[in-house]
Formats: C-alpha cells, structure tokens, sequence
C-alpha cells in the first residue's frame, strides 16, 4: 500500500482531504472511539456498493450510517419516539446505534432492505469533522475484511483493506476497543441486538429493555449476528473459565497431542488479568493486569490480531466477567472461537 494514502487525523487538511475523496464517490478508513470504520457518502449508492467489495462483505448485511447531529439522525427515520431522543440526550455522541422505521432518505442498500435504518453519533474529534465537513451522513462498517477480528489503528486497516480503500485517517488507537451498541427501538421499549460499548446496565436506566430474542430466530432481525465473527485464522478456544483451572486438563490434552503428532504444539493465551508462566504457553496476552473491563475492551481486537501474527497452532482465550463492557467482551470471544468452548470440544 502507498504510505500517501495514510493522513494524520488531527489535521484539518487531512479531513478536507477526505472529505474531497467522499465527494468524489471513494471510500476512505477513519477512527472512530468503538473501532475503525470503512465510510462512503450514505446517499451515494455506488460509493455504498463498493463498501461490501472492499470488505467482502455480504449483501444481507446493513452497514450503520454515522451522523454529527440528531437533526440528521432524525431526517433518516421515518418518526423519532420519545424513548429514541432520551437515549441520544444521554448516550450520543458514544457507542450506541439506534435501529429504527428509515425515511424514504436511505436507500435500501444501506439498510440491505430491511424496513429500518442503524444510526449512530461517533465520539471521536475526527469522525465527528469529517461528517460534519462533509455535510451527510457517512455510511460506514468496521474497516475489516468480512468476518476477521475488527481494526483498532491504522495499520490494523492497512493491513487488511489497504489496497481497495482510497485513503486511511490515522487516528491512533480507539479508546473503547469494542464496537457500538446496537439497540432496536419498538414501541417505546429496547432491544440489544449486538452488545456493546454502552452497556445494557447503563442504558436500562434510560428505558425499558426487553429480553434480547434468540439468535437463531433473530437473525432477520439483526443480519450481522453470526456464530463465527471477528476471528483470527489461528484456531481459537474460549476456556469455560480461568486458566489456572484449566492446567491439568491443557496439560494432558499436550501430552495426547505430542504422542500422537510427535510436535509440540504452539499455543497462546489471551488471558483476562493474570501472566503465567506455564512452558506449554509460547506467549500470554494480557487483557488488563488491573482487571478492568474498560481496557480489557480496549486492548480485546489488537491482542487477538498480534497472537494471530504468531504462527501459532491454537489460541486459548479466557473469558471475562459477565457484566456491563464484560458482556460485549464475551461476545465478541465466543464468535472469534466460532462458539469452539474447551471441554466441549478438543484442543486440537
Ligand atoms: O462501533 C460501531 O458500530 C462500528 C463503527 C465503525 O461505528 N461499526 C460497526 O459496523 O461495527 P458493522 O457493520 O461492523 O456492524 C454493524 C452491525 C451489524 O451486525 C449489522 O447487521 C447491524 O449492525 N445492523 C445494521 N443495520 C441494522 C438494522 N437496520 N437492523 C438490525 N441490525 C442492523
Ligand atoms: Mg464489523
């Protein structure tokens, strides 16, 4: 990939720059708080079509559009309830996406024809420029190949689009590290449709929320919702608790392995808060030494992709506590495993 094509987000020229490129009918990378996005005008239907190229990305799949204000949000859908505007006072701009009735204003594309529109308000000085400079919503998913782990930098997003995206605004790291809350809106009451950056704790506070439907039933609903997402290549188990608990088992499981391969196997870690020192292990990643779930999030997408760069045969993955930003965490764990859960399944 051509180094011009990575701009410096802080820089006006740089989201002039980009905002040129949209016009223009490209698509170009820029940061977000949640993740990187991979954004093209939302109402210019080429430019929306060559998002699901650039990502192989599935036509079922509706991309979330991104606003810089609730005026904007509220031309999208077709009426905005009381419960939808208490939400945006609360959470917006921040992680959370609101499905609703669209306006005659999306096109179906967007919306891969479904009756209603994702919108979101980004939390990020950049995000919020560009949309603003731009003067229309910005349609945009995860700037990610179509089911691999979600970029958390610039060169998470060179790395994998660098060649089918016009431009990359580099905007370091995200803070959240987790994407948005999607959150469906009927009748004044809320459903999680994918948990995340803003969780169901805080949001209850706001309105009612019903119980999430199941997946399998669901997924007319909420087409994103695959059991294998935001995977590595490397073969990914969730251990059904700590490591520590796991050794004697992960132990035996190596030794069966070593008799009948006669090579050691290379196994990896993504441990929540605790290093170990087992020799079995040929790395430990550390999601949060402290225990806490907001960095956890942050650091959850580029640990799994720098384990991911190893050359390793297995990588084991501990979950985190079940509750607020934990549940977001956990999510995005089973789907990378593809729902493969140690005890249930063999380790290799
Ligand atoms: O944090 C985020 O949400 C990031 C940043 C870039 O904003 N975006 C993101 O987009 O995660 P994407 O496309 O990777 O995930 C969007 C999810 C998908 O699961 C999609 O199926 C769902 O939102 N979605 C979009 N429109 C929908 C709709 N009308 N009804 C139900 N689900 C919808
Ligand atoms: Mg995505």
């Amino acid at each position: 990939m051509s180094p011009q094509k990575v701009f410096d987000a802080s820089l006006p020229q740089s989201i002039q720059r980009a905002v040129e490129v949209l016009r223009q009918g490209g698509i170009i990378a820029f940061p977000t708080e949640t993740v990187y996005g991979l954004g093209a005008d939302a109402m210019n239907d080429k430019a929306v079509c060559r998002i699901f190229e650039a990502k192989k990305r599935p036509e079922f799949d509706p991309l979330i559009v991104h606003v810089a204000s609730v005026q904007e949000a509220e031309t999208l859908w077709s009426q905005t309830p009381e419960s939808a505007t208490l939400l945006m006072k609360r959470f917006w701009p921040g992680p959370l996406t609101l499905v609703l009735p669209k306006s005659s204003r999306v096109s179906d594309l967007v919306t891969s024809g479904l009756p209603t529109v994702a919108v979101r308000m980004p939390k990020h000085e950049a995000a919020f420029s560009l949309i603003k400079a731009l003067g229309r919503p910005i349609a945009a998913p995860s700037a990610n190949l179509f089911g691999y782990t979600s970029p958390t930098s610039a060169s998470h997003v060179a790395e994998d689009l660098g060649e089918a995206v016009d431009l990359i605004l580099d905007g370091g790291p995200c803070a959240v590290g987790v994407e948005s809350t999607v959150l469906k809106i009927e009748k004044n009451e809320g459903t999680i449709l994918r948990p995340g950056g803003i969780p169901a704790e805080a949001l209850e506070k706001v309105i009612p929320l019903k119980k999430a439907p199941d997946e399998k039933t669901a997924r007319p609903e909420s087409p994103g919702l695959l059991d294998t997402h935001y995977a590595p290549w490397t073969r990914m188990v969730l251990l059904p608790g700590a490591f520590s608990d796991f050794i004697p088992e992960f132990d035996a499981a190596l030794k069966e392995y070593q008799a009948r391969k006669s090579t050691p196997l290379r196994v990896g870690l993504l441990s929540f808060r605790q290093s170990f020192e087992n020799p079995a292990l040929e790395t430990v990643q550390v999601l949060s030494a402290k225990g806490d779930l907001y960095e956890a999030a942050a650091n959850l997408f580029q640990a799994i992709r720098k384990l991911d760069k190893m050359n390793l045969d297995l990588i084991l993955a501990e979950p985190v506590p079940e509750k607020g930003i934990g549940l977001a965490i956990l999510d995005r764990l089973r789907r990378a495993a593809g729902g493969k859960i140690a005890g249930k399944e063999p380790l290799c």
